[in-house]
């Protein structure tokens, strides 16, 4: 018996849900929100696909009533406000960051052994408030950027090269934001190097394009992604069921790795049944590692506002 709570039944919540049942990766899936009803009936929704497209997880929904939840095995957190055009993902911090922390602490309360996967916006600082609330080890908070961001990189590339997304196998690193650090030199297209087959100011406008993927869609929608981040956060509770010791860019608790220590950011990782179970060092050159570092003083600023509002007294 497996179970899985996503917290948070809006646009990215609802969809994470949407695949993970589909492809059948619990038996039991709980879909919670804080508005009334909302929850119940997304997941009531949801369910009536079943007899339709043929799988039996059955997922249910509750308003912030997380008794419900007890003993899920994987959590993903997707609740708090979406950016709006115009914002960018660390406006979002104070609200966040107070829903982010409440969800945590009812989350650990019924589900202490819980994997959790933050979704919720600015990413990486959200990661490290459900990190210092849950007080559990770091290989079991964690967040989903990474999938979403190469995914919009590799769909670039597919564009660009008119071939099979299938066949690009991209990495990229960093914080969820404009300082996010894509590794064309880790790029291959069906074992090809990318750099053989795109034009140098090409790539580089796919770099730029990706690094500002977000936004693009908050511009096109009045409101952030749902489809891709919802099937990315659903991609790592497969992994994490079915212990397939994937490798995916994950937003990770760093001590030391990339000589970069206490700060949340992405970074390749493998990930099974014990959630992070190795974080991949990779050999950057001088260049790649200037621009990690760069992207981990930038969120270190972000973490450290945090910081600060966790210090007035509530
Ligand atoms: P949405 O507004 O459609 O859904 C958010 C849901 O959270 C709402 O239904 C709301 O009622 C619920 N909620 C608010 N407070 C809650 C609480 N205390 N307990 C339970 N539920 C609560 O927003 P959407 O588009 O689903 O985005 C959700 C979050 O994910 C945002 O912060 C967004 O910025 C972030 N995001 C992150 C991505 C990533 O790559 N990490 C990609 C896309 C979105
Ligand atoms: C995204 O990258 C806004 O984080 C959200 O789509």
């Amino acid at each position: 018996m497996s179970k899985v709570t996503v917290v948070g039944a809006g646009n990215v919540g609802a969809t994470c849900a949407d695949v993970i049942a589909h492809k059948e990766l619990c038996n039991e899936l709980v879909l919670v929100d804080i508005k009334e009803n909302f929850a119940e009936g997304k997941a009531l929704d949801i369910w009536q696909t079943a007899p339709v497209d043929m799988y039996d997880t059955r997922i249910t929904g509750s308003t912030a009533d997380y008794s419900k939840t007890a003993n899920s095995d994987v959590v993903v957190i997707t609740s708090g406000l979406p950016r709006k055009p115009g914002m960018s993902r660390d406006d979002l911090i104070q609200t966040n960051a107070g829903i982010v922390k409440s969800v945590t602490e009812n989350i650990i309360k019924y589900s202490p052994n819980a994997i959790i996967i933050v979704v919720s916006n600015p990413l990486d600082v959200m990661t490290y408030c459900a990190f210092l609330t849950a007080k559990i080890d770091s290989s079991r908070v964690f967040g989903m950027a990474g999938i979403l961001d190469t995914a919009r990189y590799r769909a670039f590339l597919a564009t660009e090269l008119n071939c099979s997304p299938k066949d690009i196998q991209a990495v990229l690193m960093g914080g969820h934001g404009d300082t996010m650090v894509p590794l064309p030199r880790y790029t291959t297209v069906a074992g090809i190097p990318v750099t053989e087959l795109v034009a140098e100011d090409k790539l580089n406008a796919i770099v730029e394009r990706t690094k500002k993927g977000g936004g693009e869609i908050v511009n096109l929608l009045g409101t952030s992604a749902w489809y891709a981040p919802g099937a990315a956060a659903a991609q790592m509770v497969e992994a994490i069921l079915r212990d397939q010791k994937r490798i995916f860019p994950v937003c990770a608790w760093l001590q030391g790795e990339y000589g970069l220590k206490d700060v949340y950011l992405g970074v390749p990782v493998v990930l099974g049944k014990n959630g992070i179970e190795k974080i991949i060092e990779l050999k950057l050159n001088d260049d790649e590692k200037k621009l990690l570092n760069e992207s981990s003083v930038a969120v270190k600023e972000v973490m450290n506002v945090l910081d600060n509002l966790n210090q007035v007294p509530a």
